[in-house]
């Protein structure tokens, strides 16, 4: 981000932390239990997921051409190329034989052979040899290949579609939050590895405890609100997607500075919400990437988190250090965050009460509802009323 608006968001978060208050929605909000446990609304999420780029990854997970890896998204095992012309592509990671999963993992790759029965395929997804060929007269080897998915790098991140007619415009998807993102470099700080919580929340409720810092004083008393501020955020949208600033404690030392001389980003946090299920959250010290998914039923979710860093991994212990940051953010998240809205979904379910509040100092997750609600409603016409 340029410095000039760094400044500018330092200063807002400063007046906001010294007035003690925060950026304030126009109105309360609310929106019906159902919204979290109604089988018709998962199938609308997924389909609403379903339509839209997905972000699955650091640009830096394929460094080299040669590189690969392998994704999870809904479900559905993904696998990434970077191949010889330096492009990114992606394939359904189903073997063409009995649809084995033909990688597991990350690494370097020319050719893949699949673990069941060695059907061979190369880096474009080509399938290039079947042992015992005659047992296969009706397959086309050099024709035939793994299913290929539009895949795209863009603004520093790994971009699929698991709809091929939906396409992948990501420029248009980011809009004008595209250069800031890229800017970050988060992308591509080295990667720390995926982390993944299976967890028996709705996807949305997941998505909502990284929407406002309100709660830092009671559920992070001795975790983050030893370092931030809490109920104090700096709030833009940016079409379907926003942005929250948390200060950091110790912002208004800042007061006694002149702002040439501010280092702004020491005392704060970014937070991303990406339309529809993608969460960053980038510090001085590391990119977190959250890719949140609908699971199986309205009240289950899948999270696989993930983790940069600019520093240089190739020493041990700086290595170490990372990990150490990495398994505290996690920890943090499962065991407070996840941990207390677990019990809330067990609320929503037994129906007991019909809607929730969101306050005028909830401006983030005001939006992230009413950004889901509006492209429900592009999707399903019908849902216009
Ligand atoms: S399932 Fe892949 S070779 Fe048989
Ligand atoms: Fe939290």
């Amino acid at each position: 981000m340029e410095r000039d608006q760094l400044v500018d968001l330092t200063r807002r978060a400063l007046k906001l932390a010294r007035d003690k208050t925060t950026d304030l929605a126009p109105a309360e909000h609310t929106v019906g239990a159902d919204d979290y446990t109604s089988p018709e609304r998962h199938r609308l999420d997924q389909a609403m997921l379903l339509a839209s780029p997905q972000l699955v990854g650091y640009v830096s997970e394929l460094p080299t051409p040669g590189s690969y890896c392998t994704k999870t998204v809904m479900g559905r095992s993904i696998l990434l190329t970077r191949t010889a012309d330096g492009a990114v592509k992606a394939f359904d990671n189903v073997c063409l034989h009995r649809q084995s999963q033909v990688v597991t993992g990350c690494g370097t790759a020319k050719r893949f052979s699949c673990p069941y029965h060695a059907w061979t395929y190369d880096n474009t997804g080509r399938l290039v040899a079947i042992p015992g060929r005659e047992g296969f007269p009706g397959v086309a080897v050099k024709s035939a290949g793994l299913t290929e998915l539009p895949a795209a790098e863009f603004a520093g991140f790994l971009w699929v579609a698991l709809d091929p007619a939906a396409g992948l415009d990501v420029a248009a998807h980011l809009g004008e939050l595209a250069d800031e993102l890229d800017s970050w470099g988060i992308g591509r700080w080295s990667p720390l590895g995926e982390k993944v919580l299976d967890t028996p929340i709705n996807w949305k409720l997941a998505v909502d405890t990284f929407a406002e810092n309100y709660h830092f004083a009671t559920v992070h008393r001795q975790t983050f609100a030893t370092i931030a501020r809490s109920n104090c955020t700096v709030f833009d949208a940016f079409g379907p997607h926003h942005r929250l600033v948390f200060p950091l404690n110790g912002i208004l030392e800042l007061e006694d500075i002149p702002e040439e001389d501010w280092d702004p980003f020491k005392y704060m946090v970014v937070i991303y919400a990406l339309f529809p299920n993608i969460v960053l959250s980038v510090t001085i010290a590391n990119g977190e990437l959250f890719r949140i998914y609908p699971a199986d039923r309205p009240g289950r979710s899948i999270t696989v988190h993930q983790n940069s860093t600019p520093l240089d991994v190739s020493d041990e212990s700086v290595a170490a250090g990372a990990q150490a940051v990495f398994d505290y953010a996690h920890a943090t998240v499962r065991d407070e965050d996840y941990r207390l809205v677990a019990a809330l979904q067990t609320n929503l379910e037994s129906g007991a009460r019909e809607r929730l509040l969101f306050g005028r100092n909830e401006p983030g997750l005001q939006h992230r509802h009413l950004a889901w609600d509006a492209a429900l409603r592009r999707l399903i016409p019908s849902r216009a009323e």
